[in-house]
């Protein structure tokens, strides 16, 4: 099975339980990051890579957006479509985003880490094609360094003990340093970042960026 596939797996078994990690604190977090991406926003086109259950397209579409979702987990996304059955969320994958286009802002939170650095790279240019000018692109990773599997969640994860007993088996992940990722960005207008505090290991790192408008 390939590092995409293994994931998906794990995303499939474990969607039942994900929603352990929605803490108040956490959904809290999210909820504000997504005042600002809002806040940012000239337009009400918005596409949620990696949607998950679809907590935040929820979220947003109360916010006043117009959202398409998508995922390749099928238990995730049967969920998502279960709470919110006027939603509309696909079955796709993050390596074909580059089928999406004429987007006003894309929403990627906590889904870019599960793919290569190198498929990263390329997604990045996906984003950049799917977003009209002025376009918003939000996006959380994790702060480290290399790729690995991790099999368990860590201490510190959202959701706590709970988490880590529920959500366990094989997920791939990237771990970027700060430096790498403002590299990666060139092009992107860098409106803010922020650290996670919530998040476990070496942090997380949240980013709003904007396409130019030119
Ligand atoms: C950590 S969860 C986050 C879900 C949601 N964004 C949230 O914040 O609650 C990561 C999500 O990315 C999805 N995912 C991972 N790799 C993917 C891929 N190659 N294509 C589409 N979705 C993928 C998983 O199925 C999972 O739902």
């Amino acid at each position: 099975m390939n590092h995409v596939d293994e994931t998906i797996a794990t995303y499939d078994s474990i969607a039942k339980d994900y929603k352990v990690i929605s803490t108040p604190e956490n959904r809290a977090w999210l909820e504000g990051s997504m005042r600002i991406f809002a806040h940012y926003m000239s337009g009400r086109k918005v596409l949620v890579p990696g949607c998950g259950e679809g907590k935040d397209s929820r979220h947003l579409r109360s916010l006043g957006f117009t959202i398409t979702s998508f995922d390749l987990s099928e238990g995730m996304l049967r969920i998502a479509k279960e709470k919110d059955p006027e939603g509309v969320y696909l079955k796709h994958d993050l390596r074909q985003l580059g089928e999406f286009s004429q987007y006003d802002g894309v929403w990627a939170c906590a889904c870019l880490y599960h793919l290569t650095k190198d498929e990263f790279r390329s997604c990045l240019k996906d984003i950049w094609n799917s977003l009209n000018p002025g376009g918003i692109f939000f996006c959380n990773l994790k702060i480290g360094e290399g790729e690995q599997y991790i099999e368990q969640p860590r201490k510190g994860y959202p959701g706590g003990e709970e988490a880590q007993e529920k959500l366990s088996g094989n997920r791939f992940y990237a771990f970027y340093e700060l430096e790498e990722l403002e590299l990666l960005f060139q092009g992107f207008e860098l409106l803010k970042k922020r650290k996670d505090i919530l998040k476990e290991g070496k942090g997380a790192m949240e980013f709003w960026l904007r396409k130019p408008r030119v």
